[in-house]
């Protein structure tokens, strides 16, 4: 099955468009690793993917600790992401897909800024090969995205001025991707950008909880998955904020 296919199989098993992006403080690795495991025992009822991190990947490693996490995640019936956000030149952006994809993990996330020539195509072809996900940075979720993925650029095919996300939305169209990210905090650009990409590739967006998105005005917008961290890992009740936010996600869906 390919990575697309899993996660919209999760989200209606599920009944859920939550990703949990499984981000804890730093602590002792052993102590790290049984969180993260209780933690999606808990949690995974309510979430239709999990998102790993440099947060888990650094302290845990990739072979051990990080490989548990991905075998449990599809255990419980939920595809993984790696947000490493690949952002080198071709051969290195492939030697790092590659062991993501060969501990297990169903999509990476990928920088456009790379470009396709000797930048993200031999990860695109090794994802095709694999049978997993590419999904491309569009828009950040932080302030100041606004400095990069905000610039205003000449569209390299028409001459006319645009933004660099548009473009961006435009690559992740042309080059199959698997996803666009697309900050909860912005949903006008959320907006901009589902023009471009209609239902053709999903919306995720990352930035609701701690950097203060709106889970509605980014449904509304277009997006598809939401992508939570420490809204849920730093709750008190991880379990019950998770089924909240996944109602009111589904709910918001249903309008
Ligand atoms: P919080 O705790 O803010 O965690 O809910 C969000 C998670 O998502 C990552 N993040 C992003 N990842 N594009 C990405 O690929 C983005 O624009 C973006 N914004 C936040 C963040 O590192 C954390 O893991």
């Amino acid at each position: 099955m390919s990575f697309r296919a899993k996660i919209d199989h999760a989200a209606k098993e599920k009944f859920s468009n939550l990703i949990l992006a499984l981000d804890l403080p730093p602590s002792e690795p052993h102590q790290l690793l049984s969180r993260s495991i209780n933690l999606l025992e808990e949690v995974h009822p309510y979430i239709c993917a999990v998102k790993i991190n440099r947060h888990l990947v650094l302290p845990l490693g990739l072979s051990t600790g990080i490989k548990r996490i991905v075998n449990l995640a599809h255990d419980l019936g939920l595809p993984t992401i790696m947000d490493c956000k690949i952002n080198d030149i071709g051969n290195t952006n492939r030697v790092i897909a590659e062991f993501y994809y060969n501990v297990g993990f169903d999509s990476v996330i990928a920088n456009p800024f790379v470009g396709w020539n000797e930048g993200l195509q031999p990860v695109f072809e090794l994802a095709k090969r694999k049978r997993r996900g590419v999904i491309l940075l569009v828009y950040m979720s932080h302030k100041g995205a606004l400095e990069g993925y905000g610039q205003e650029i000449m569209n390299p095919k028409t001459g006319e001025l645009t933004s660099q996300y548009l473009v961006f939305a435009e690559k992740a169209l042309s080059w199959n991707a698997d996803g666009a990210v697309v900050g909860a905090t912005f949903p006008g650009k959320i907006e901009e950008v589902y023009a471009v990409l209609k239902e053709h590739v999903p919306i995720y967006s990352p930035g609701v909880g701690a950097q203060g998105g709106n889970i509605e005005a980014a449904i509304m917008a277009g997006t598809r998955y939401l992508i939570v961290g420490r809204a849920i890992t730093l709750a008190e009740e991880p379990a019950r904020t998770a089924k909240l936010l996944r109602d009111i996600i589904q709910r918001c869906a249903d309008k």
